[in-house]
């Protein structure tokens, strides 16, 4: 099975109508998406995919904020693409996100940070199951 990874475009990069630029980057890049669908993140579906930071100080504004309006969320295939998304995101912290990158380039605020990548393998394919439904996510 190839490598495949998640991002979120969240409720900021929504409303400030960041989501095409950022699609640009990513097929400007040659990067596959292999599933990608806008919704309304409920807060059940909001504390399983932020279970790890359950019980930090930010952990309830980010929930409040990622169920505030829509977000994208799309699959990405591709050799070491859990990676290169990542890099392609910029560090969590927009002051220290390199220019160029996404967080570098569009967010100031630490948790209004326009999207959101797996960190690892592992977390993606758990992401991946909490909003996909296999038939969503068309390979090959
Ligand atoms: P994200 O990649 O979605 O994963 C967890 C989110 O928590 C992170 O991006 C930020 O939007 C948010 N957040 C808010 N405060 C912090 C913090 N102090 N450290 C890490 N993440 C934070």
């Amino acid at each position: 099975m190839p490598e495949q990874t998640f991002l979120m475009i969240k409720p900021d990069g929504v409303k400030r109508r960041l989501v095409g630029d950022i699609l640009i980057k990513l097929e400007k890049k040659g990067l596959k998406i292999v599933a990608m669908k806008m919704l309304q993140i409920t807060r059940e579906l909001a504390e399983i995919h932020y279970q790890e930071h359950r019980g930090k100080g930010f952990y309830e504004e980010l929930i409040k904020f990622i169920t505030s309006g829509p977000v994208v969320a799309m699959v990405l295939e591709g050799e070491g693409i859990v990676e290169i998304i990542r890099n392609f995101a910029g560090k969590t912290n927009p002051k220290e996100a390199g220019c160029g990158t996404i967080r570098g380039d569009y967010a100031y605020d630490l948790t209004q940070n326009v999207v959101h990548t797996s960190d690892s393998i592992v977390s993606a394919k758990r992401e991946i199951i909490n909003f996909f439904e296999k038939a969503e996510i068309l390979g090959k």
